[in-house]
C-alpha cells in the first residue's frame, strides 16, 4: 500500500494527474486513521513525503515569496442562515455593523501605506449593498488605487450584478462552494440555499473573467472522505485561480456549537494536494488555520500555500465579524498584525511581498 501511495503522489507531482479512485485512496490512507491498514509511522512519513513535494513545487514557482491581501470585512449583515456561520441571520447575539464608503476607503488608505496592493472586500450577503452602491465603492477604490487588485467576497448575486462589478474594475471574486455533494450541502445550509445556484454563480464568475476563488471548510459537520474527494474533482474541473480552505471551527451561537473542529492535518494534506494539482494557484494560509493552531499559518505555507490575508478592518468592528469562535488578530492594529505575521514568515524563511500577485494567466489582462 505504501508504494502505491508513493506512486500516486509521484504521478501527481510529475504530471499533475490524479483520478477519483486515487484521490479516495490517498485521503483514506492519509486522513482517515480508522480505515487504513498503514501504521501511524507510515502515515506520518507519507504525509511528510506529500508535504515536501508540495513545498518544493511551490518554492520552484514562487520562491520564498508569500503574497499578502488586505482583508476588509465591511458588513456582517447577512440574509442567509448557514448553519455553521456566526453571522447567520438568526444569530441575535451578533452585533451588526456596516462600514460606509469613507470607512472602506480609509482602510484602503491605511493598507496602501503598509504596502498592500490587493484589497479583499468581504461581507455577509447584505442587501443594503445594491449593485449601484457596490459599484460606487469598487469604482472609487479602482480610481484611487489603479495599481491595486480588488477582490470581492460577497456571495451569490445575479449575472447583471457580477457583470457590473467586473466592469467597475473588480479583478477577482471569492465564493467558496463549501461542499460539492448536494446531500452534504443541504445539511450545512438552510433550504433556501441550493448547491446548484452556488455552482451557477461560480460558472458566471469564471466566464466573466474574474480570477475566481472557491474552496471548502475542512471537517465541516457530516463531511466524509467521499465528500472531500468530490470536492477535489469539482475543483479540478472548475480550474479556479484561487483556492481557499480552512478547518471548520464551531461558533457558540450556532446549532453546530458542539460539533468537532476540523483537522489541521487534513487541511494541510489538502493544501499540498491542491498545490500539486494547481502549481500556479493562489492558495491562502487562512485565518482559520491560524486560529486552530498557533503556528497554523506557517504550517500552511510549508505545505504549499502562498498567500496570507491580514486584516485591515477597523479595530472597532473586528470582533463583530465573528464567523467562528476565538478568531485570531481581532485585537491588533493593521500594522501590528502585519508585522507579527511578517516575523512569523521570516522565521520559516519566507518573505511577505507587496506585489499584486495576479494569477499567471491574468498578469497581462489587467
Ligand atoms: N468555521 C470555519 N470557516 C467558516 N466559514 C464560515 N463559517 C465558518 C466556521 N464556523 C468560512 C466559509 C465561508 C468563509 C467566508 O468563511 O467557508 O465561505
Amino acid at each position: 500500500m505504501k508504494e502505491k501511495i508513493i506512486k500516486i503522489i509521484d504521478n501527481l507531482n510529475d504530471n499533475g494527474k490524479i483520478n477519483k479512485k486515487e484521490i479516495l485512496l490517498l485521503l483514506t490512507n492519509l486522513c482517515d486513521s480508522e480505515n487504513t491498514k498503514l501504521s501511524k509511522i507510515e502515515i506520518e512519513s507519507l504525509q511528510e513525503y506529500l508535504r515536501e513535494k508540495a513545498y518544493i513545487k511551490s518554492h520552484k514557482i514562487f520562491g520564498n515569496k508569500v503574497y499578502m491581501r488586505g482583508l476588509i470585512e465591511f458588513s456582517n449583515y447577512c440574509k442567509n442562515d448557514c448553519i455553521y456561520c456566526g453571522i447567520r441571520k438568526s444569530n441575535k447575539n451578533a452585533q451588526r455593523y456596516r462600514l460606509s464608503k469613507d470607512d472602506i476607503l480609509e482602510c484602503c488608505d491605511e493598507g496602501y501605506k503598509l504596502g498592500f496592493r490587493t484589497f479583499v472586500l468581504q461581507s455577509g450577503e447584505d442587501m443594503f449593498f445594491t449593485k449601484k452602491r457596490i459599484v460606487d465603492i469598487t469604482s472609487s477604490i479602482k480610481n484611487k488605487y489603479p495599481d491595486c487588485a480588488l477582490t470581492l467576497s460577497i456571495g451569490e448575486k445575479n449575472y447583471d450584478y457580477y457583470k457590473a462589478i467586473k466592469e467597475s474594475g473588480v479583478n477577482r471574486f471569492l465564493l467558496r462552494h463549501e461542499t460539492s455533494t448536494e446531500e452534504h450541502y443541504n445539511k450545512l445550509h438552510p433550504k433556501e440555499l441550493l448547491l446548484k445556484k452556488r455552482l451557477e454563480c461560480l460558472k458566471i464568475i469564471k466566464e466573466l473573467g474574474f480570477q475566481t476563488g472557491t474552496g471548502i471548510m475542512v471537517g465541516s459537520p457530516f463531511q466524509t472522505i467521499n465528500n472531500i474527494t468530490n470536492d477535489l474533482i469539482f475543483i479540478k474541473k472548475l480550474k479556479p485561480e484561487m483556492i481557499g480552505i480552512g478547518p471548520f471551527l464551531p461558533h457558540e451561537d450556532t446549532p453546530f456549537k458542539d460539533k468537532d473542529k476540523g483537522s489541521i492535518n487534513t487541511t494541510l494534506i489538502l493544501i499540498s494536494i491542491l498545490r500539486l494539482l494547481f502549481p500556479f494557484a493562489l492558495i491562502p494560509s487562512t485565518t482559520a488555520l491560524g486560529t486552530i493552531s498557533k503556528n497554523g499559518r506557517e504550517r500552511g505555507i510549508l505545505a504549499g500555500a502562498n498567500v496570507v490575508m491580514p486584516n485591515l478592518s477597523p479595530l472597532s468592528v473586528r470582533k463583530k465579524y465573528s464567523l467562528y469562535n476565538d478568531k485570531i488578530c481581532t485585537d491588533e492594529e493593521a500594522m501590528e498584525g502585519l508585522e507579527l505575521l511578517r516575523a512569523k514568515m521570516l522565521a520559516i524563511g519566507y518573505e511577505i511581498t507587496g506585489e499584486r500577485g495576479d494569477h499567471i494567466k491574468h498578469i497581462f489582462k489587467q
